[in-house]
């Protein structure tokens, strides 16, 4: 049994996330966590709001709430649609909790120690039509590094070169659009991440199984001249972590904050402290996950995001872990997404344009919404959503393959032997070639499942349902059975066996299907596949089973009509 630590990129508190949101950080990461969880393995899955920042102020101001009040709002929306969309986080933390307020503060004092950080008087832009100083990714201009024009003070999400808004040409304030725009002196923290280069650069060669779009990234920030700058990890803000040594003051920093992207990843180790505390449990065992000399030495950790978050997770955040001396787990394997697109443009939270976990759920329940989604990840390119290609694919995949093998085998066992798997019928060479072809498609299936391959773990498992359905299609029960009752029998139980064992592999994609599969057929055995004959004998003869409900309805071609037009205006602010 392995202990396997996941983290799902923390979503932005503001707003509820749409679907390119989910499948790039979280849905994957909880594919990923359901599945070794079926395989018997400790899994430790966190996530969080990230509630720090501007986007945070603006919002709650938006809203006219307290900036802490919208937060914990927010939190309750949020965590309860991830539960709906089924995402089995063992705990989804606050980034303002206390645990990350006193980690963050702990880190800061660390890095000083280490001689990691100086002060510098900086240069902030203060926008004269707005009366106030703007952040960074308030700030809008030309990108120096790809001229990408709408790239934002912090990061251009064009070529994904981490920025200072005064690197930007032509720099605007993206609140009113003045050109109107003044520099003003400030002192602020900077972490010396230039200092680190090599160790990071050793650290990320010793990375041989990361993804290309992950160490291509990394390695172009790393290596690109000023790839690797200092950055400022403090701001002139009201709402977030006050700047402090660990519990001492900071002299010089009163009234600032700690940067949103200092301390956002940091609540991926306070999640684990917060998830102590909410089952009452000790340090030492949120430590067992995250201090290699306390236990997380044979952890294996894994980090999934979009592409954009990548720089942030390959050189900030292992300069604030390595750079702080103590022995901190460090990412193993780091998944990252492209984007998906919908309907010919961009998803897009400002301008409501796409589809948003809360209104998917109006009109689907989730399972619909998860199968399209990580069939169609966004892992070699950008990926596109069409209601088309919805449709198609509920309609086929999960109607006709898999929803219809179920239907077929249960009604068809009800009707001639009753709601019992029936007895006698020996296994023949058509049962021996499926068997064979199960082991090495499930044998597949868990290779892609391990190499977090989301989109070849889908099709293997759709290849796998399709291999019931050609096996009940040529077996035939039905015209079977008038000649030979006994060996349509046997076929009918191999079927019913399949589809418990369909619900066993199919629960890390569909897991509610999966569920109603288990009840439908009165078990509780989810044991994972070691060996398929064995496994299609689970449910022996003479044991109980209910037809179940539909497992999926079509998407007709009205609903998608109604769907498309609903969407096509954006959603109401
Ligand atoms: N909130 C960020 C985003 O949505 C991701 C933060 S990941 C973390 O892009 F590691 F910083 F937490
Ligand atoms: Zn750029």
């Amino acid at each position: 049994m392995a202990r396997i630590l996941i983290t799902s990129a923390l979503p932005y508190i503001n707003g509820i996330k749409h679907l390119g949101n989910l499948v790039g950080s979280q849905l994957p990461a909880d594919l990923y966590a359901r599945y070794n969880r079926g395989r018997g393995h400790e899994v430790m899955f966190l996530c969080a709001t990230d509630e720090h920042g501007t986007p945070a102020e603006l919002a709650a101001a938006k809203a006219g709430k307290p900036v802490a009040d919208y937060c914990a709002e927010m939190h309750e929306v949020q965590a309860d649609i991830a539960k709906r969309f089924g995402l089995s986080f063992d705990h989804y933390g606050r980034s303002s909790s206390p645990q990350n307020h006193a980690l963050t503060q702990h880190f800061a004092g660390k890095l000083e120690e280490a001689g990691l950080i100086t002060e510098v008087s900086e240069k902030q832009v203060y926008s004269n039509a707005d009366g106030r100083f703007l952040p960074d990714r308030y700030i809008e201009g030309t990108c120096p590094n790809c001229g990408f024009e709408k790239a934002r003070g912090d990061q251009c999400e064009e070529c994904t070169k981490q920025l200072d808004p005064t690197d930007l040409i032509n720099p605007r304030s993206a609140i009113s659009g003045s050109t109107d725009l003044e520099v003003r002196e400030t002192k602020h923290l900077f972490l010396r991440q230039s200092a680190m280069r090599d160790q990071l650069d050793q650290w990320i060669d010793s990375k041989t199984d990361w993804p290309v779009l992950t160490t291509s990234i990394a390695k172009k920030w790393l290596h690109d001249g000023d790839g690797l700058q200092d950055r400022g990890i403090t701001r002139d803000l009201d709402w977030g972590i006050a700047v402090k040594k660990g519990t001492e003051d900071w002299p010089g920093m009163e009234g600032k904050v700690f940067y949103v992207w200092f301390d956002a990843p940091i609540e991926y180790i306070a999640a684990a402290g917060e998830w102590a505390e909410a089952h009452g449990k000790s340090d030492a065992d949120w430590e067992r996950w995250w201090r290699t000399d306390k236990g997380a030495d044979n952890v294996k950790y894994v980090q999934f995001m979009g592409k954009d978050n990548v720089p942030f997770h390959t050189l900030s955040f292992p300069a604030t872990l390595l750079g702080s001396g103590e022995p901190w787990k460090m990412v193993d394997h780091l998944k990252s997404f492209n984007y998906l697109n919908y309907d010919g443009g961009q998803f897009s939270t400002s301008q409501g344009r796409g589809v948003f976990m809360d209104q998917a759920l109006e009109i689907l329940p989730s399972d619909y919404w998860r199968w399209w989604l990580l069939s169609h990840a966004p892992e070699s390119s950008d990926a596109e959503f069409t209601w088309e290609n919805f449709q198609q694919s509920v309609n086929k995949d999960l109607a006709d393959v898999l929803g219809n093998f179920v239907s077929r085998i249960t009604k068809f066992c009800r009707s001639k032997f009753g709601e019992q798997v029936p007895e006698g019928g020996a296994w023949g060479e058509q049962e021996q070639a499926l068997i064979e072809e199960l082991s090495t498609r499930i044998g597949a299936y868990e290779r892609h499942m391990e190499a977090m391959e989301v989109r070849k773990s889908a099709q293997e498992l759709r290849a796998i349902w399709v291999a019931g359905n050609e096996y009940l299609q040529s077996a035939a029960p039905w015209s079977v059975f008038k000649e030979d009752p006994e060996r349509a029998a046997g076929q009918v139980r191999l079927g019913l066996n399949l589809i418990r064992l369909y619900a066993v592999l199919s629960a890390p994609f569909i897991p509610d299907a999966s569920d109603r599969l288990f009840e439908a057929l009165g078990t509780e055995d989810r044991d994972w596949p070691e060996d398929v004959a064995a496994a299609l004998a689970a449910l022996p003869a003479g044991h109980a089973f209910t037809v179940p409900e539909v497992l999926f309805a079509k998407i007709t071609d009205e609903q998608r009509e109604e769907w498309q037009a609903r969407f096509a205006g954006g959603r109401d602010a």
